[in-house]
C-alpha cells in the first residue's frame, strides 16, 4: 500500500487528445496532456507536481548532458473489459529503477512518489489509453542529474519525471536479427543490468550497422568471450530447444532483469515447458538449428512485448524459422494480452488498478 501523496496539480486548459489519430499511433511519438515532475534538491525530494506536458528549461552545463547520470523505466497501462485503467507490474519497475539509481550513484526515489505519482498521472490522463490490439499507454519514468557543473562527480541535484505516451507496437512484424560478434553491449562489472540511458546510446552504432544490412536489431554476445548470447536490441531473448525454453541468466549483471521476461518465464512454465535460466552459447544454438531442435526464438520487453524472430544471421549463415508454425510464443503473447485486457483472470496479481 502506498500512502496518499500530496501532489500539486495544475490542469491543462485544453486537451490535445482530439488531435491524436487513434488509427495511427506510432510508438513513443505522442504525449498526453500532463506530466509529473519532482526535484531532488539539497538532499531532499521536493513537492511533486503534475502539470501540463511542457518543455523543460535546463542549463547547458547540466551534469547529465555531459556525464550521463540518467536512468529510466518503461511500463504500460491498459484498459480492462469495463474500461478501467490498469498498470502492468509497476512495482517491479519501481524496484528496478532504484537498482539503476544505486548503480549510477543517484538518489533512490521514494515509493510513494514513484507509484502514487504514476497512478495519479495515469488516472488523470486515462482517456489517452488506447483500447486497441497491440496498443497501450507507455509510461516513461526517468531521472537525471541537474547540477550545473563541468567537474566530474555525482550530482547533488536531480529531476524525476514521468511522461505518458499512447503507443502502437514497437516492432510490428517478425524480426531479422544480426548476431553481433564484434561490438559488445556490456561486460561483467559494468552497468548492463541498469536501465541507464548510456547503455542505449552505446548500442546505437552496432545497431545502425546491422540496419544498413537490412536487419531489425542485433543479438549481443557476452563481452568476455563473445561466446554466450545476452540480449537482443531492447529485449531479453528466449530460445526453445527441444522441450526446454532457455533464456540467458542474470548473475553476471550484464543483462536487464526484464519484467516481461519474468512474466514470460511464469507463463511458459504454466504451459508445461521446462524453463532454464543459464548461459547459452551460440555454438549450442547453431547446433540445435542444424539438428532441427531449435523450435522458436523470440524477444521480450515492455515496449516490444513478445516479438518473434524469423531470422538469425550469424557466421555467414542465415538461420530462418517458419514463425507461422510456432506453438508457444504466439500463445504466450496472446495470453499476456488477454490478462492485460482483462479477458482472462489475472491470477498473479500483475495488473494494478489506477483508481
Ligand atoms: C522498454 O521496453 O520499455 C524499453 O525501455 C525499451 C526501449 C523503448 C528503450
Amino acid at each position: 500500500m502506498t500512502a496518499a501523496l500530496d501532489i500539486l496539480l495544475t490542469r491543462s486548459l485544453h486537451s490535445r487528445l482530439s488531435d491524436l489519430d487513434l488509427d495511427n499511433i506510432p510508438f513513443g511519438k505522442h504525449y498526453t496532456d500532463h506530466m509529473l515532475e519532482v526535484d531532488f534538491l539539497d538532499g531532499q525530494w521536493r513537492q511533486p507536481v503534475i502539470k501540463p506536458y511542457q518543455h523543460l528549461s535546463l542549463a547547458p552545463s547540466m551534469a547529465a548532458l555531459h556525464y550521463g547520470q540518467a536512468i529510466f523505466e518503461g511500463i504500460k497501462a491498459y484498459v480492462d473489459a469495463d474500461g478501467n485503467p490498469r498498470i502492468f507490474r509497476p512495482l517491479d519497475n519501481f524496484y528496478r529503477f532504484n537498482i539503476s539509481a544505486e548503480r549510477m550513484q543517484m538518489p533512490v526515489v521514494p515509493e510513494d512518489i514513484f507509484m502514487e505519482g504514476m497512478k495519479q498521472l495515469v488516472s488523470l490522463d486515462r482517456a489517452w489509453i488506447p483500447n486497441k490490439k497491440d496498443h497501450s499507454l507507455y509510461i516513461r519514468p526517468f531521472m537525471f542529474s541537474t547540477d550545473e557543473l563541468i567537474g566530474v562527480r555525482p550530482s547533488d541535484n536531480y529531476k524525476f519525471l514521468i511522461i505518458l505516451s499512447p503507443s502502437g507496437p514497437y516492432y510490428s512484424a517478425p524480426m531479422r536479427i544480426h548476431v553481433e560478434e564484434q561490438y559488445i553491449r556490456a561486460a561483467p562489472g559494468g552497468v548492463g543490468y541498469a536501465k541507464a540511458a548510456g547503455n542505449y546510446g552505446a548500442a546505437m552504432y552496432a545497431t545502425a550497422q546491422a540496419r544498413k544490412h537490412g536487419y531489425d536489431q542485433v543479438l549481443w554476445m557476452d563481452g568476455l568471450e563473445r561466446k554466450y548470447v545476452q540480449e537482443c536490441g531492447t529485449m531479453n531473448v528466449f530460445f526453445i530447444i527441444g522441450d526446454t525454453a532457455i533464456t540467458p541468466s542474470l548473475e553476471q549483471g550484464t543483462i536487464l532483469n526484464g519484467v516481461t521476461r519474468q512474466s514470460v518465464i511464469t507463463l511458459l512454465q504454466e504451459a508445461h515447458l521446462r524453463v532454464e535460466e543459464r548461459p547459452l552459447s551460440l555454438d549450442e544454438i547453431v547446433e540445435a538449428y542444424d539438428q532441427g531442435t531449435l523450435k522458436e526464438v523470440f524477444g521480450t520487453g515492455t515496449a516490444a512485448t513478445i516479438s518473434l524472430i524469423k531470422e538469425l544471421a550469424c557466421r555467414e549463415r542465415e538461420l530462418t524459422f517458419e514463425v507461422e508454425k510456432w506453438q508457444y510464443a504466439p500463445a504466450i503473447k496472446q495470453k499476456l494480452m488477454d490478462i492485460r485486457a482483462g479477458r482472462i483472470p489475472d491470477l498473479h496479481g500483475w495488473m494494478m488498478p489506477v483508481g
